[in-house]
């Protein structure tokens, strides 16, 4: 790999440090003498304000820490390399996506959602993929998750959701858990949570590996091609070694074992060279089959079927270099579903919609003020000019007295870009209608699918996912939630609600009901 550089690992290169037999020296230059001892008045006396290597050195430390991510705290990450299979060109003008001679960089951070950056590796959780493609047109960052649905529809829900998934505020119990009362008074609470929460019972969510994995972008998002011709696509990743999961008493054991179980197998498989390899898919349906579904195909809990809509494997992603420092690299990489490149852009999936407000919103705190775009990992290998200045930790140095647009003092740069040239023109959808809160009537189908993932797993997954259930369930303290919960599946399956029911000791349900809830108001009762 060290022979095969790609431009961001040259890039990356001109940021390293090696310290390996310097002389120490403090921020400034200075050549240290002593590292031992503080100053002292005298042998046995107090320290001296006047020590500036201790002050120093002491305030560095005092300050070493920054907020960890609201969400997806504990991550590893590696670089890569993606390789395009077959042209994309009847369907993006992306140019990673069209020329089949390019190796675009990659940058993957694997992460789990609930437990903060100390907790354990092999929990119940889905599984955050993130993947930064430094192209050569910007950064296109595809912020994925292990799981194809998400809990919520709207992103309006999203603080709710993560308030009831993340340790109890009293008491901080449990870490890392989906196994307590306000996580499961949230899903009976908020029933288009039923088909992610069916994936999240079952072995999805206690992967064997991060190389053992799919990853899926779960929105559906919009492929522009040259002329100006929009295709809805959803992407996945396939990993070449196929998907496997550990049983949940290994999960467990391995949680008490080996804590960092998944970022030590990552880090050893590409030290000894068996490059985790994850070949890139996606599914496209043509804008005039928008309402060709029963389900609306903007909505993040339901699923493409396969069968239906095809997933093309248009490429391949192989990491095959681990990185230098996990702070520098690991933790200061701000992905963001908005980071696209002409070719690609968003639909009206208003959790989507959402995300596309809330990670530069987060990263401004997280990674300390508007500059971390300029932190080495997050730098685009393309050149980039705008016309920001000043802010925390600036490192460029533009130089001349202009910086807005229009001018006539510095020849009008840095200019617009037109479409020709690659400048970004958003997709001119039409969008017309009433500002409602509200949302289209198949939103309100919470269980179609689940009760589909149900009825499409093996007797042995039945088995696995109705023990998880009995284990996460079985540990609520409030009746009240318990009989929620079981009332609630007995809309996915009559038999795995009362098998629950029977498990934990709560009334068995007489019947699954209708598969259609109205929690969220429709389009007509408005
Ligand atoms: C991380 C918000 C839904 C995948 C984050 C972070 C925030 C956030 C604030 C922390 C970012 C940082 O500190 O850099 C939201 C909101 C959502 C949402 C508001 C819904 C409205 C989703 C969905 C997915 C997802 C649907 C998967 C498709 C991820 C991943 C990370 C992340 C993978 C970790 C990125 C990393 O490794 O740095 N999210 N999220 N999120 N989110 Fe979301």
């Amino acid at each position: 790999r060290k022979d095969n550089k790609t431009k961001k690992d040259r890039q990356l290169d001109h940021f390293r440090v090696d310290d390996k037999g310097k002389k120490l020296t403090t921020n400034q230059g200075l050549k240290i003498s002593n590292d031992q001892f503080s100053l002292k008045a005298g042998e046995r006396g107090p320290t001296l304000m006047e020590d500036f290597h201790f002050r120093e050195k002491m305030t560095h430390f005092d300050h070493e820490r920054i907020p960890e991510r609201v969400v997806h705290a504990r991550g590893f990450a590696a670089h890569g390399e993606f390789e395009l299979y077959e042209s994309m060109q009847p369907f993006t003008r992306a140019k990673f996506l069209q020329d089949v001679s390019l190796k675009t960089p990659v940058f993957v951070r694997f992460s789990t959602v609930v437990g903060s950056r100390g907790s354990a590796d092999t929990v119940r959780d889905v599984r955050g993929f993130a993947t930064k493609f430094y192209t050569d047109e910007g950064n296109f960052d595809l912020v994925g998750n292990n799981i194809p649905v998400f809990f919520i529809q709207d992103g309006i829900k999203f603080p709710d959701m993560v308030h009831a998934i993340k340790p109890e505020p009293h008491n901080e119990i449990p870490q890392a858990s989906s196994a307590h009362d306000t996580f499961w008074d949230f899903v009976a609470n908020n029933q288009e949570t039923a088909h992610m929460v069916m994936w999240l019972m079952s072995d999805r969510a206690i992967p064997r590996s991060f190389r053992m994995m799919e990853g899926f972008g779960v929105h559906t998002f919009r492929f522009v091609n040259e002329q100006g011709k929009a295709f809805f696509v959803k992407f996945h990743w396939k990993p070449t070694l196929g998907n496997h999961s550990l049983i949940w008493d290994e999960a467990h054991e391995l949680a008490g074992r080996d804590p960092d179980f998944h970022r030590r197998d990552l880090w050893e498989a590409i030290e000894n060279g068996y490059y985790p390899e994850f070949e890139l898919g996606v599914q496209i349906i043509n804008e005039d089959d928008e309402f060709a579904f029963d389900f609306d195909i903007l909505d993040a809990t339901k699923i493409w079927p396969e069968e239906d809509v095809p997933v093309k494997i248009i490429g391949k992603m192989t990491l095959n270099r681990n990185v230098d420092n996990v702070f520098a690299e690991t933790e200061q990489v701000a992905f963001h579903p908005g980071h696209v490149v002409p070719g690609i852009d968003f639909t009206n999936d208003p959790l989507l919609q959402a995300r596309l407000f809330s990670y530069t919103d987060t990263q401004l705190i997280r990674l300390g003020g508007p500059n971390f775009h300029e932190i080495p990992i997050n730098k685009p290998v393309c050149p980039f000019h705008n016309n920001q200045r000043d802010g925390f930790h600036r490192q460029t140095i533009n130089v001349g007295k202009v910086s807005y647009h229009k001018n006539s003092l510095a020849g009008n740069t840095p200019s617009e870009a037109s479409v020709a040239e690659g400048g970004y023109q958003h997709y001119q959808e039409k969008v017309e209608g009433r500002k409602v809160q509200a949302r289209s009537e198949s939103f309100t189908d919470h269980f179609s699918q689940a009760t589909l993932f149900w009825n499409s797993m093996s007797d042995t997954e039945k088995k696995h996912i109705l023990d998880a259930f009995l284990f996460e369930l079985g540990k609520v303290k409030s009746k009240s939630i318990r009989q929620q919960v079981v009332d609630m599946f007995a809309h996915v399956d009559l038999d795995l609600a009362v098998a629950i029911a029977e498990g934990i000791g709560v009334k068995p349900p007489q019947t699954g009901g209708s598969n259609i809830t109205k929690a969220s108001p429709a389009l007509s009762q408005i």
